[in-house]
């Protein structure tokens, strides 16, 4: 435990010191240094993207998130240079197995989000993130087919069911009897990837081209929202995700029900 003689000991020494100085005042509006500054979103080629981030997967142990940023600012770097080729790409490893093995959001996804941020702001982002989410959520995956795979077989589609790393993958792993540690997991992976990167490029050229992105959430998540939502009866809830997956009552308690 940190003591309160100690913390604000901290917070002083974070108030004189130069550097943090200039952060804390650049947070109070210093329009120069922290106004938002997006770069120009670029339309690309979903398939040339898509085949891009399949290889990433597999560059130096990349994994899902490093494959859909290269898939995506990666190519607008080969394509336009400037700011696009500036980007540290391999940051985005961290996201792999929803981030360092956590299991909670899909690297792919998170990635692709985080590539909306580089060009919109929070609210604008909102609608191709939704878009994005949503069509995963539903989604019989993998489709990617790759011209050279690293692994050659013949690969079992499932719907993810949730954006949740964990669960996507779990009950893909479970349907078709690869283990999680297997090549061919990480072969539906890297696919899954690639299709990502290929949807998550479609919907950023129709917003490009001015159409507003398509987003169907579940029914479930509708019907629940109309009290469990900002402003509603039961405002205790807050995800877009499918309520059903999980508050069912199918995911039944394995500390007692389970297989011996
Ligand atoms: C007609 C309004 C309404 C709808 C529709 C609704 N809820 Fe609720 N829900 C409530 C209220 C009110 C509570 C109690 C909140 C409290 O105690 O403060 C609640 C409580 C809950 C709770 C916590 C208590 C418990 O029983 O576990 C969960 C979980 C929940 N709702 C999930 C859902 C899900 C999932 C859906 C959609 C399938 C849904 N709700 C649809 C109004 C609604
Ligand atoms: C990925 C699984 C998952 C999804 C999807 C999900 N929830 Fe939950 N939710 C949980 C878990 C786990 C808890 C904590 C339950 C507990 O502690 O008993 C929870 C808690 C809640 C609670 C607090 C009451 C309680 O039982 O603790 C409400 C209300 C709730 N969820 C509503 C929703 C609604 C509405 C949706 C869809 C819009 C939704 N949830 C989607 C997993 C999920």
């Amino acid at each position: 435990m940190i003591s309160r003689r100690e913390m604000l000991a901290g917070f002083s020494g974070l108030v004189v010191g130069g550097a943090a100085n200039a952060i804390l005042l650049s947070a109070k509006g210093n329009a120069s240094s922290s106004a938002p500054h997006f770069w120009p979103p670029r339309r690309l080629d979903p398939l040339e993207c898509a085949r891009v981030a399949y290889q990433g997967y597999w560059e130096e142990n990349g994994g899902c998130g490093f494959a859909v940023f290269k898939g995506m600012i990666g190519m607008m770097g080969i394509k336009y240079g400037a700011p696009y080729d500036t980007f540290p790409l391999w940051m985005m490893s961290y996201a792999a197995g929803g981030i360092a093995s956590w299991g909670t959001v899909c690297g792919a996804l998170n990635c692709a989000a985080a590539a909306y941020g580089l060009f919109y702001g929070k609210k604008q982002q909102q609608p191709l993130i939704d878009s994005l989410f949503s069509w995963y959520e539903k989604e019989e995956l993998p489709q990617f087919v790759p011209e050279e795979p690293v692994v050659t077989m013949d690969l079992k589609r499932t719907v993810t069911k949730s954006v949740l790393c964990h669960a996507s993958l779990s009950c893909w792993s479970y349907e078709t009897g690869h283990k999680v540690s297997s090549k061919e997991c990480r072969e539906r992976c890297s696919r899954v990837a690639a299709d990502v990167t290929h949807r998550a490029v479609e919907i950023l050229n129709a917003v490009i081209r001015g159409e507003p992105p398509q987003v169907t959430l579940s029914q479930a998540q509708q019907g629940c929202a109309q009290c469990h939502s900002s402003g509603k009866e039961a405002d205790c809830s807050r995800t877009k995700m499918d309520c059903n997956f999980c508050h069912q009552g199918t995911l039944s308690n394995k500390s007692v029900n389970h297989p011996k």
